[in-house]
């Protein structure tokens, strides 16, 4: 019998789908479903959902740790930030999820892999490409881009029909994506982009900005993020796993309102969306990192690096993590965070959070060159000379 391995998230689209595969392929279909730190409060239901909807078995892997030290930290180090806004989280757990697709698919023999995304997004791509890079020889099934359910309804009903058991529970009229660096949150009245996306859509940030119910601290709060090669290491002082860091973070700027945004943003597809995005900890650290950098890194390094995270955070959107130039990147990107080790201090306050103070073994920052006091070792003369030959190129050209 066919073998079909589906990436599980444990709602409507996914637990159809296992009976959609069933009968239309006449497979066995076997779930995975990944923990990126989406808060899978309810793994035992999730469980017995995937089994009732007819899956033959379910992989439930934790895999946080896997996406913090793989996926996440090579994006925070490189700066990959889409379009001046996005952090990437729906984007970068997709290469992970389906390296884990083809383990699973290689352990149980199957020739197929399925993922419930639609055919407008960016997440099909995302799968299909890293599976096509790590084993071209699977075939991937996408079954929403092919069946005649047009809506949630016609889900539902197909579920009611075939009595599959689904989460009853009043769903969100938005689609939400979450894992341990962020949330995007899409759909609904969001589809408008000039309409003020309602208080309640927020599920890892404080309201107190705009007085919503999730009211935040009215003081300001101070923290210390300590870096080794551009990778963070303890908060206040305190060391701890990359997942706990991430996990702090969150909530502590999380509380404090940091790290929304709203945007319309290109997909590969073609498609301007407009997306709500949440994402504390991976602003703040961002913010963080950056700031390190301003300290210890050489003017030309940095500027050159500006242009890297740029194309960097494309190759993560676009899909292309498995890809020679992602590779060739993080070797340029792991040679220049070798002195990105330090600490960076940030008052987090209504919504904001501003740097207030950095310090590195490895500073380039010179007291004695920046300062107008005595100690100054700076000779003004050279400046003369230096001005006359940097702006000869262009003397009386706008004459
Ligand atoms: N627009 C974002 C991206 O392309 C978020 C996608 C979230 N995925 C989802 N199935 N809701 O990365």
């Amino acid at each position: 019998m066919r073998k079909i391995i589906l990436a599980y998230s444990g709602g409507l689209d996914t637990s159809v789908i296992i009976h959609w595969l069933k009968k239309n392929m006449r497979a066995e279909v076997i779930c995975l479903a990944a923990n990126v730190g989406q808060g899978l409060k309810e793994i035992v239901s999730l469980k017995k959902r995937a089994l009732k909807c007819g899956a033959a078995k379910i992989y439930l892997e934790d895999l946080r740790e896997e996406f913090a030290r793989d996926f996440i930290m090579p994006a925070l180090q490189a700066g990959a930030i889409y379009e001046g806004e996005y952090y990437l989280s729906a984007a970068l757990s997709r290469p992970l999820i389906s390296k884990h697709l083809v383990k699973v698919a290689r352990r149980e023999k199957a020739e197929f892999v399925a993922h419930g995304c639609t055919g407008k997004g960016n997440d099909q791509v995302r799968f299909e490409v890293s599976i096509a890079s790590l084993a071209p020889d699977i075939k991937v099934i996408a079954p929403v881009r092919e069946w005649e359910l047009k809506s949630r309804e016609e889900e539902i009903d197909y579920a009611k029909r075939h009595r599959l058991s689904i989460k009853t529970t009043k769903k969100s009229p938005y689609s939400l994506d979450k894992n341990l660096w962020g949330v995007s949150i899409e759909c609904g009245v969001l589809e408008d982009p000039w309409r003020e996306p309602p208080e309640d859509i927020y599920q890892m940030t404080s309201s107190h900005l705009r007085g919503g119910p999730k009211g935040g601290p009215k003081k300001g709060e101070y923290i210390e993020i300590g870096f080794q090669k551009g990778i963070p290491v303890s908060i206040n002082g305190r060391k701890l796993s990359l997942v706990r860091l991430i996990e702090e973070v969150n909530l502590r700027a999380g509380r404090h309102g940091i790290g929304r945004s709203d945007m319309v943003e290109n997909r590969l597809v073609g498609i301007k969306s407009r997306e709500i995005y949440e994402a504390p900890g991976a602003s703040l650290l961002h913010q963080a990192r950056r700031a390190l950098e301003g300290l210890t890194l050489e003017r030309e390094l940095l500027h050159f690096k500006q242009g890297v995270a740029l194309r960097y955070a494309e190759l993560i959107y676009y899909g292309l993590w498995y890809s020679p130039l992602r590779e060739a990147l993080d070797k340029f990107v792991g040679e220049t965070q070798k002195r990105v080790t330090g600490t960076v201090r940030i008052k987090m306050n209504k919504g904001n959070g501003i740097v207030c103070g950095r310090k590195s073994p490895y500073s380039l920052y010179s007291y004695e060159l920046a300062t107008y006091d005595k100690e100054d070792i700076f000779d003004q003369r050279l400046a003369k000379g230096f001005i006359e030959l940097w702006g000869l190129p262009i003397k009386g050209f706008k004459k």
